[in-house]
């Protein structure tokens, strides 16, 4: 297993990286003052309300509330999940990602080291041979063959060059003439899959004579290949196989594309090709992924979600695509939570997306999509088929029958309008069944949504003067003492005086990092968001204030307790002396 990436590493990731240029880098900023301002990528706005703090490292939006430092910026506009967001991040500034390994010998540290290098080595070859192979579009002696195939199936130059389309020619070595230059690049070259060993020495080309579409991971790093014949010949399309840098079951074909062509992606539509990925882009209907295998994943349905909450899988209409259907349904139950759809197209005998687009154009297929069927009525026709449901012990068998895949649901308004249908269709299956059924499955009482404002308590603002201006914790004298108080926030902000002490160069974005993903995390970003109105020169002065009102609190809140326990039990002699100090001080 990959190690943990060390804490201090992202601390320096976080001091060298400037979140203005990072994020300018993909959305055009404007100053505004002290910082810079744009309209926000994460929602659709008119007047720009997302800003960008080069004091903070952080940016944050009053529209939507989005924020965070460089590497949420990666995570959430990129679609990275946090590991790539800070190789992504860590690959712009030329620093290496190392990984931590506590149990691990300076030797298999060493190997790692390796492991790591070669994939670099590795993506750079497969970018090489994919530039390659498009640039064999332009030069091979028989490139009007590929040319024309390509324009015979209504595919632009501009399609074309997107999806880095390319195409190689029907001999033995055609990559490998270029590509072989060693033994050990022949090597490389078998163990990515794109060269086969055969008895004699020398490996010779595993794509000969087929349109080569490029697999890209969702960074944009070419991995792997599909290759389609030109004619009829057999098997239509190869495929690169499972390698260091491959592996299927975990890769969308067209994703990175389909982010790169959409910077607000809302929704994802699933189908069965290569072809068919590339025939709805070329007709404008840009946000398609294949699943590059038969069944969807439940790897592949989680990236799906991650990326958008809005996912249509269209297969044909046939018994296989339906089954196809019903496993992809299957693994992403767990994952259907409110606000995230999943629905299905089943397509008409012998067309598939790239058929029908061309025949129907991007307007008639959209329609499509938005009449697609929801995952409740997949679910209600599928089971129901299983069963008698004009009899008694069909309606029972029936429940039964959809128990697992209640099970696997999480809460969700989904869940109770199948509970509620299960129960409005067939009553009288089980009454008692039903019943229990609610029971074992009603979701939990509605989550307490009181969101308190922020109010302006001492605690609050001193961790949000912190936060801000990390340098005015030295003011505070060395021996102050603040863990022993006993009220909310107090050992929050403990750790951060704690933080900002042990490096005084610390900036905003680092100390959010210590906390990602953590309860006290989301607090700390929403106070970093709140508007407390304390200008900077004045921080220094106010943060003190609040920490002596906090003392003067605690002092009170102490004062009282201690008074309440001589009443009640009377105090011991060092209780007697704390209370005698509080009093006279
Ligand atoms: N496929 C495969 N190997 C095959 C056939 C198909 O890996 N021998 C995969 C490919 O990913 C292909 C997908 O299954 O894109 C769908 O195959 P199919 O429906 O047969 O082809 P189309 O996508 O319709 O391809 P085309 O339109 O080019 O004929
Ligand atoms: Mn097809």
């Amino acid at each position: 297993m990959a190690g943990l990436i060390p804490r201090q590493f992202i601390d320096d990731l976080l001091a060298r990286a400037d979140i203005v240029e990072l994020v300018e880098s993909r959305v055009p900023l404007k100053k505004a003052g002290k910082n810079y301002q744009a309209c926000c990528p994460f929602h659709t706005e008119k007047s720009p309300s997302f800003t960008v703090s080069q004091d903070k490292q952080f940016y944050h939006c009053f529209g939507c509330g989005e924020h965070g430092n460089a590497i949420s910026f990666l995570m959430e506009f990129d679609r990275l999940d946090f590991p790539d967001a800070v190789d992504e991040l860590a690959s712009h500034y030329n620093m290496e990602v190392p990984k931590e390994q506590n149990n691990q010998s300076p030797a298999q540290q060493r190997q790692q080291q390796i492991a790591y290098q070669q994939k670099q080595d590795d993506y750079e070859l497969m970018g090489q041979i994919s530039q390659f192979y498009q640039q064999q579009l332009k030069v091979a002696e028989d490139k009007s063959t590929a040319v024309d195939y390509l324009k015979g199936r209504g595919l632009s130059g501009e399609i074309v060059k997107r999806f880095g389309i390319g195409y190689i020619s029907d001999v033995w070595d055609g990559m490998m003439k270029v590509f072989g230059r060693n033994p050990q690049m022949n090597q490389q070259l078998v163990d990515l899959g794109m060269a086969i060993q055969g008895d004699k020495n020398r490996p010779y080309d595993r794509f000969r004579g087929r349109i080569q579409f490029p697999i890209r991971d969702k960074r944009g790093r070419v991995i792997g290949f599909g290759g389609r014949v030109l004619s009829d010949g057999t098997p239509k399309y190869l495929n690169s196989p499972e390698t260091r840098i491959y592996h299927k079951g975990q890769e969308l074909y067209g994703l990175y594309e389909a982010k790169q062509a959409n910077k607000k992606l809302t929704r994802l539509v699933v189908v069965e090709g290569y072809m068919d990925v590339v025939a709805l882009a070329q007709h404008g209907v840009d946000y398609a992924v294949a699943s590059l295998g038969t069944a969807t994943t439940p790897e592949q349905l989680q990236t799906l979600f991650r990326t958008v909450r809005e996912v249509i899988c269209c297969y044909d209409g046939d018994r296989a695509g339906r089954d196809a259907a019903w496993r992809a349904m299957d693994n992403a139950l767990p994952l259907i939570q409110d606000g995230f759809s999943l629905r299905f197209v089943f397509l008409p005998d012998g067309e598939d997306p790239d058929s029908l687009i061309r025949k129907q154009g991007q307007q008639a297929f959209e329609a499509i999509l938005d009449n697609a069927k929801p995952l409740s009525e997949f679910l209600f026709e599928h089971l129901t088929q299983q069963v008698d449901i004009k009899s008694l012990e069909g309606k029972a068998g029936l429940i039964e029958l959809f128990q697992p895949y209640l099970n696997k649901l999480p809460a969700s308004v989904l869940k109770d309008g199948i509970l509620t249908s299960l129960a409005n269709r067939f009553v009288g299956g089980s009454e008692k069944q039903l019943a229990e059924l609610h029971k074992r499955h009603a979701s939990p009482a509605q989550k307490q949504s009181a969101k308190q404002k922020n109010k302006v308590t001492p605690v609050r603002l001193a961790i949000a003067l912190l936060l801000e201006y990390p340098h005015i914790v030295q003011v505070l004298p060395d021996d102050m003492v603040l863990q022993e108080l006993d009220m909310p926030g107090v050992s929050l902000l403990n750790q951060l005086v704690t933080l900002c002490k042990s490096n005084l160069q610390v900036n905003s974005a680092q100390l959010l990092e210590h906390f990602r993903d953590t309860e006290q995390g989301k607090q700390l970003a929403k106070l970093m968001c709140w508007q407390h109105h304390v200008e900077a020169d004045a921080a220094e002065n106010v943060f003190l204030d609040s920490i002596e009102k906090l003392l003067n609190n605690f002092v009170e809140q102490r004062t009282e307790f201690l008074l309440q326990q001589e009443r009640n039990v009377g105090l011991n002699k060092t209780e007697k002396l704390e209370l005698h100090a509080l009093l006279c001080s």
